[in-house]
């Protein structure tokens, strides 16, 4: 017979509370969005088709990773945690990489985690039809700014699982933090984690400018969005997607420009831009393997094994708790 997913909402979204942080954010000196805005039904959807781009090479460097390792993974947390555990997907999106992980790991309960609740109801929705007799749980929840997951939805140990890169949209002390949050959320289990590695700048820019312009389409979304949430009247055809790799911080950022003079307004506001003025929209963290590992350090692991393509474009971390 197959289940029904539970599904909850974790601490809904106060619209107003939003609203400021949104606005406040624009009215910035150099203006700024969060990079959660990208991630409503159309945006989850447009990330989906940038995932499948010759261009962004994280996400099939990853499964290659997954194809040939999953088992060594597996084996590495059983040895710690036995094999009666929860995996917890944080970012879960459609499920496929979690999903992917089910044969090796053989999680007793999977728990996806994501901003995007209506996409992620439909994902598990899908993914409970394929898998009839596992117990699953969709939250609904933005963990970006904490992630604290009621300890009665779960029992420990727990797999946290992090992949994609996603841990490259923090800087680093909130990347650090939000480790340090998954360890804990872990009861005694482990964090296994994918991460974008330095590479060729060439490489790193053309997978955020992508030919076809999808990249493009998932950035300027946001503005479509703002429009639905906050009500401000962002006209598209103003606005151009820039990105590229900013060897200092070690990182890809993302900006919308001005193709011209634009006044924004909204009820009880406006902001002009000037034509080049942008709206800095993501930052994308690459690391170097040792830097990820000390990261995972200071955030309370012990043990940290780490596995890569050829090309050493990209790592997973299984990382214990010290
Ligand atoms: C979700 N995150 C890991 C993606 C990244 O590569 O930073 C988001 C993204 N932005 C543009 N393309 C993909």
């Amino acid at each position: 017979m197959t289940r029904k997913p539970r599904f909850i909402q974790l601490h809904p979204i106060d619209d107003t509370l939003r609203l400021d942080d949104l606005l406040a954010g624009l009215m910035q000196p150099v203006a700024s969005v969060s990079p959660k805005y990208f991630y409503d039904d159309q945006g989850s959807r447009l990330f989906d088709a940038i995932t499948a781009l010759d261009e962004y090479y994280p996400t099939r460097t990853e499964a290659t990773i997954f194809g040939s390792h999953a088992p060594d993974m597996a084996r590495r947390f059983r040895a710690h945690a036995g094999s009666g555990f929860d995996l917890i997907d944080l970012g879960a999106g459609n499920c496929a990489k979690a999903a992917a992980l089910f044969e090796a790991f053989g999680p007793r309960r999977y728990i996806a985690v994501d901003i995007s609740a209506d996409f992620l109801r439909q994902s598990i929705d899908c993914l409970q039809r394929a898998h009839p007799a596992m117990d699953m749980l969709g939250i609904g929840c933005d963990f970006s700014a904490r992630l604290e997951l009621p300890h009665t939805l779960y029992d420990g140990p727990v797999l946290v699982f992090y992949p994609g890169s996603s841990i490259g949209n923090f800087a680093p002390p909130d990347a650090c933090r939000l480790l340090a949050e998954a360890r804990a959320a872990a009861r005694g289990g482990g964090l296994l984690i994918g991460v974008d590695l330095v590479k060729d700048t060439a490489v790193l820019e053309a997978a955020y400018d992508d030919a076809l312009g999808v990249t493009a389409a998932f950035n300027l979304n946001v503005l479509r969005h703002l429009n639905r949430v906050a009500g401000t009247d962002f006209d598209v055809s103003d606005w151009r997607h820039v990105a590229h790799f900013d060897g200092a911080s070690s990182r890809i950022e993302m900006h919308l420009e001005a193709r011209r003079p634009v006044t924004v307004r909204w009820s009880g506001g406006e902001r002009r831009f000037s034509e080049g003025e942008r709206i800095h929209t993501e930052n994308s963290y690459k690391w170097t393997p040792t830097a990820f590992e000390a990261l995972l350090r200071e955030a309370g692991f012990g043990e940290v094994s780490c596995w890569m393509d050829a090309q050493g474009w990209f790592g997973v971390f299984l990382a214990l708790p010290a």
